[in-house]
């Protein structure tokens, strides 16, 4: 198993994510590492409905209201603590969760 630093723990206060790149099956892949109700959740950056990111690019994850994920590109909503979609195009479906571990001040990504 790998591990690779992907977060200062002190750069996760609630409602903040982190973006991070890794290899998986030797492709190139983005996650994002976040903090909700003071647990720290990483899923691959990937919709269900499409194989489009979350955030479009611009780093934002949470609704408005900060209590879901949603899709930028048609609004698929995701609740943060199981990536399961709860509303939208892909429906039942959930983000792949990805494994941390936490250290001192660091997060680590685990494969
Ligand atoms: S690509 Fe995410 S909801 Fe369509």
């Amino acid at each position: 198993m790998s591990r690779q630093k992907i977060a200062s723990l002190s750069d996760l206060t609630e409602g903040k994510t982190v973006k991070f790149q890794f290899t998986h099956k030797g492709k190139p892949t983005e996650g994002f590492v976040a903090c909700f109700k003071g647990k720290l959740v990483a899923y691959e950056n990937r919709c269900r409905h499409l194989p489009l990111s979350l955030d479009y690019d611009d780093g934002r994850f949470f609704s408005r209201d900060g209590k879901t994920f949603v899709c930028q590109t048609h609004n698929a909503i995701y609740e943060p603590l199981t990536g399961l979609c709860l509303r939208g195009p892909c429906e039942g479906e959930s983000l792949k969760p990805l494994k941390i571990e936490i250290t001192e001040d660091e997060v680590w990504l685990l494969e």
